[in-house]
């Protein structure tokens, strides 16, 4: 319960879920009480700042000397002491533990799948088994508590370190933690839970995929939770598999199998929420593009082992949740989890797999949030998106997001092109490269934007200036709609609506003075201004009110001494474990403690009072209070701050009057927590005073009652200040309340604005993007590239955007190199398909992916590394590169290689761009030249597909041209040229790698030369010479 001591508006968000504002925190007065409660203490051991518990006999609101040395730790309020209640007597089958871990045991039992985690005070506990198991991992040490039902494991770590070890259990170990919080018992509550004056129940349930606003969430990437949900069919056996396989084999290339599944997916952090039908056959790749980080699938299937989508599941190591149905069964019924209505023109849209997935998403996520209630955007279905597809194979071997090698940000395309200034910004970036789009429109609306950004560099300049001041909006406003937030994101909120306010100002600025188009005809319409469509998205009516509104109402200034002052109550709580550390811990314990503990430390070990700027004894001296909110917040508010001072004033009279009264002129009137009102008198005045027994006989000192006497302090009550003070006390609890109040009315009125401020976050995440690309093309000299509907691709002078920064540090240069590819089968035109032979290292596999990368990097609106770039819009992106075991799944070198060209020639649409290179690669010559050929002539006979072909199977040239494939043969099917790179060598044995592209076909591999450079024994390449000089070929 709140006692009125306590200081206003604690900040505790870690602590108190969903009452961020009015649950009261564990203050540094009630450590005694938090290491006094169920008779043991924590101890710092084994990790940094961890506590455990060992025993300790502590009273109960009297100051001691203990072994912990807690008599310099200044005494506040001490919450009641909760009774070691015994054992219920109605639940004979549970053993007689103390009820707090009777409670726990049945949240455990409740929640069996998740590690819980009890909040006791100032503490999280775990207890029984799970103690023995995550103690250790946690590298908290496990205690052993008596009971009167044995001994019971138990380990502990204080509420502030929640975040760091829910980051352990739920990011490293993958687990799902039930947080089981305080909740006030009332009376009748108190007697039945054996007179414990809280209950803790389960308040939410965080697993990977239902992070809110954890500070250890990636700021830079979404955290999706997706549902699958599998028709009866697909669930099944082996014989539905093979049925789905055959649907698939039987399908027009691009023209998957019917749709089979239903995805939905969210990210409860920013509220965004999606689906999409799909079939088995893409769900790989959608997987690889949104990384889910938790896929909830039907409890049904957990049985079965071997369902459809195991296979692919288990090959990424996806983190599987099993939920069973809930009772949502329609879209509907999604409503009230929604901040808008689903358009009926959409909703008719939805499948009922999507809805389906939807359903038991829905019904998993707000299971885990306990009752927390929640405001998603209303489902986007991505069919209904113009997206580029991005297969599985392509997002890896193009090193989009990570590295293939070592699977790190740096050195990806993602890494090379980010300039964003926000965190929103840069996840809309990684959205946009996730998937790319297809639409014109959209594409040319974007370049416009960042055409016009580097026109007026110091606009873009201006804007990200701008937007570093704003705040990561989509995650603020979400903590909102989850009921959270507190009135430091009120004011994050208020300054993201400022900075949006000015980002208007300047694009309207910019309008204006955008010089008019000189075209000669003065009479038509200048076009409407990219920067006019973005401020028309933008609605900043209610927003500004609600801001001004925040900032009439928060106190910035008191809350900035709050946190200060939870800084110095976290400093105080990590010294006391510093403290116990030195005197019972190892050397080795002491060292993992924050290092700003220590200068605390030393008071405490000192025997000194904290003091000083900060410190919470200095904050709270008796009339010291800190508000959230401005006295002006609302009128009762103004009433009730003026009712405080006008009774403070009293209070100052009042202590005038009694010092003249009783000639003491030390005299205070204080409260205290075991005391309550209290009036002290020290020094030489404490002898004026009249003696007790005066005071009892004394009419006119009727009240008077001593409470502590020495010879040189005095404390005692005196009716008329304990009425003054008791009033005081109602005021400041009243002003609390009315704070509150004015709390609640602002979150309301955020989330009514929920929508407009969505939207307005999403124009300042798009601006930050496009702003990001005018930087980034200017900065390496990209070009806009010009997008069409034809199929055809022109690339002129084009470059690798990482290899060729990566060579600059070198102090190397790239080669340029050309690219054209052509739909039409004119004896003078280019070829759809370029089939690539040339010597080892000489920039094969380079000019492969660059150009893959060119025209994603095109289609989500960036500026490409060309001279010039014309591209045919691009419905999926394929690569078959490189080769990979996949022991794990019971696959080949060979059988991965074929498994991903399998997809490739049966997914790729004549609107298709595919890149394989050295396909055949894994096994024989002869058998490799096959189905390379096989492939290459699938690509062009029956996909149509525009391409690049890379190979060392020179036999390929021969058989294409056999074949009559090459464009210069004409008909249909002529359709492939012949490009080559080179090894230049001068008489002396020296030779360099021309990565220029030529036409036509080089039969050299010169692998040797790359074997020698690689370090291959002399001898060893002395033996390779003699056995190609015996063939009859050229090293
Ligand atoms: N256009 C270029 N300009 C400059 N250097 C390049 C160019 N293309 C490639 N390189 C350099 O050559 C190296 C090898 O290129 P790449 O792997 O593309 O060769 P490759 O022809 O595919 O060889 P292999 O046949 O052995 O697979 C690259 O790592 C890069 O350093
Ligand atoms: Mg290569």
């Amino acid at each position: 319960m709140l006692s009125p001591r306590l200081p206003p508006v604690p900040r505790l968000r870690i602590a108190c879920l969903g009452q961020t504002l009015n649950t009261p925190r564990a203050l540094p007065h009630s450590i005694p009480a938090t290491v006094g409660r169920c008779g043991v203490r924590y101890v710092t051991t084994g990790g940094p700042g961890v506590l455990m518990r060992q025993r300790q006999t502590q009273v109960r609101g009297k100051k001691t000397t203990t072994v912990v040395k807690l008599d310099d730790l200044p005494q506040g309020l001490i919450a009641p002491l909760e009774p070691l209640a015994p054992e219920p007597r109605d639940e004979d089958e549970e053993p007689a533990y103390p009820t707090v871990v009777l409670q726990a045991r049945r949240n455990m039992q409740k929640f069996d799948n998740c590690v819980l985690l009890t909040r006791v005070g100032g503490f999280y506990e775990i207890y029984l088994d799970q103690a023995n198991e995550y103690g250790p991992l946690l590298n908290i040490k496990v205690a052993q508590r008596k009971t009167s039902a044995g001994p019971i494991s138990m380990a502990g770590f204080p509420f502030f370190q929640l975040d760091r070890f829910l980051k352990i259990l739920v990011q490293d170990l993958n687990r799902h933690v039930a947080i089981a919080e305080e909740f006030p018992n009332d009376p009748s509550e108190r007697i039945r839970a054996g007179g414990l004056m809280h209950t803790r129940r389960v308040a939410r349930i965080v697993t990977p995929g239902t992070l809110i606003d954890e500070n250890f969430m990636d700021p830079y990437a979404n955290n999706y939770i997706m549902a699958i949900h599998l028709p009866e069919t697909s669930v099944s056996d082996d014989s539905t598999r093979q049925e789905a396989q055959q649907a698939i084999d039987t399908s027009q290339p691009a023209n998957l199998a019917a749709n089979q599944i239903g995805l939905a997916w969210l990210d409860l952090s920013t509220g965004n929420f999606f689906t999409q039908p799909t079939t088995l056959e893409s769900l790989g790749s959608v997987l690889s593009r949104i990384s889910p980080r938790e896929i909830v699938l039907d409890k049904a299937l957990e049985l079965k082992e071997d369902h459809a989508i195991s296979s692919i599941l288990q090959e990424e190591r996806y983190l599987v949740s099993y939920c069973p149905k809930g009772e949502l069964k329609k879209l509907e019924e999604w409503i009230p989890m929604l901040e808008g209505k689903i358009p009926v023109k959409t909703a008719k849209k939805f499948t009922d797999n999507e809805v389906d997935a939807g359903c038991l998403l829905l019904h998993y996520v707000r299971g885990r949030l306990q009752g927390l209630s929640m405001k998603l955007q209303p489902p986007r279905r991505y069919e209904n998106m113009e997206v580029m597809n991005i297969d599985k194979n392509s997002m890896r071997s193009l090193e989009i997001k990570q590295t293939i090698r070592d699977g790190v940000f740096k050195g990806s395309l993602l890494h090379t092109i980010r300039r964003t200034v926000t965190k929103s910004g840069a996840r809309l970036l990684n959205d946009w490269l996730t998937f790319p789009s297809t639409s014109l429109e959209v594409i040319n609306f974007r370049q416009e934007l960042v055409a016009r950004f580097i026109q007026d560099d110091d606009l873009g300049d201006a804007i990200c200036t701008l937007l570093r001041r704003s705040h990561d909006s989509q995650r603020l406003v979400q903590r909102f709609a989850l009921n959270r937030g507190d009135a430091d994101d009120l004011l994050r909120l208020a300054n993201t609506i400022k900075a949006t306010e000015d980002i208007v100002t300047l694009l309207q600025a910019a309008i204006k003075s955008r010089p008019k188009k000189q075209d000669g005809n003065d009479k038509e319409e200048p076009e409407k201004d990219c920067l006019e469509e973005m401020i028309d998205r933008i609605n900043l009516k209610q927003p500004l009110k609600l801001a001004r509104a925040i900032r009439d109402a928060i106190d910035e200034e008191g809350l900035v001494q709050q946190h200060q002052l939870e800084d110095s109550e976290t400093g105080e709580m990590i010294a006391l474990a510093q403290e116990i550390v030195k005197a019972e811990g190892t050397d080795e314990d002491g060292l993992i403690i924050p290092k700003k503990a220590a200068p605390l430390a030393a008071s405490i070990k000192a025997k000194k009072p904290i003091t000083g700027p900060g410190s919470w004894r200095e904050i709270y001296g008796e009339d010291n209070e800190l508000w959230t909110m401005k006295p002006g917040a609302s009128s009762p508010l103004t009433r009730l701050h003026a009712q405080l001072k006008t009774t403070k004033e009293e209070k100052e009279k009042l202590t005038e009057t009694l010092r003249t009264r009783f000639n003491a002129s030390s005299l205070t009137l204080r409260w205290s927590s075991g005391l309550g009102h209290i009036c002290h008198v020290k020094g030489k005045d404490a002898k004026s005073l009249p003696s007790p027994e005066e005071a009892d006989t004394d009419p006119s000192l009727s009240g008077m009652r001593t409470l502590a006497a020495s010879k040189t302090t005095r404390t005692f009550h005196l009716p008329e200040w304990t009425t003054l003070g008791e009033h005081l006390d109602k005021l400041r609890v009243q002003i609390r309340a009315e704070e509150q109040r004015v709390f609640a009315s602002l979150r309301s009125s955020v989330v009514l604005n929920l929508v407009r401020l969505r939207r307005n976050a999403a124009v300042l995440d798009e601006l930050d993007v496009v702003t990001s690309f005018s930087r980034l093309a200017v900065e390496q000299n990209l070009v806009r590239p010009v997008l069409n509907t034809a199929t055809g691709t022109t690339i002129i002078g084009g470059r690798h955007p990482t290899v060729e920064s990566g060579l600059a540090d070198q102090g190397r240069t790239f080669q340029k190199n050309d690219l054209i590819l052509s739909s039409s089968n004119q004896k003078d035109s280019t070829g759809r398909i370029w089939l690539i032979t040339g010597p080892n290292m000489a920039g094969k596999s380079t000019f492969l992916r660059q150009n893959a990368l060119i025209t994603i990097l095109a289609q989500i609106g960036c500026y490409v590394p060309a001279d010039y770039a014309e591209l045919g819009m691009v419905d999926a992106i394929f690569s078959r590169v490189g080769s990979a075991d996949n022991l794990f799944q019971d696959q080949s070198t060979f059988m991965v290689e074929m498994i991903e060209t399998a997809a490739i020639l049966r997914q790729a649409s004549h609107r298709s761009f595919v890149i394989m290179d050295e396909v055949g690669r894994g096994t024989t010559p002869e058998d490799g030249t096959a189905v390379a050929f096989a492939s290459l002539n699938h690509l062009v006979r029956v996909n149509k597909c525009r391409g690049l072909f890379a190979t060392h199977f020179h036999g390929i040239s021969d058989l294409v041209k056999e074949q009559g494939m090459r464009v210069e043969d004409g008909g249909p099917d002529g359709a492939i040229d012949m490009y080559c790179t080179d090894v230049e060598e001068d008489d002396r044995g020296g030779f360099v790698y021309v990565h220029k592209l030529r036409k036509g076909t080089n039969r050299q591999s010169h692998a040797l030369k790359v074997a020698k450079l690689a370090g291959l024994p002399e001898q060893a390449i002395r033996v390779a010479q003699e056995v190609l000089a015996k063939s009859g070929h050229h090293y």
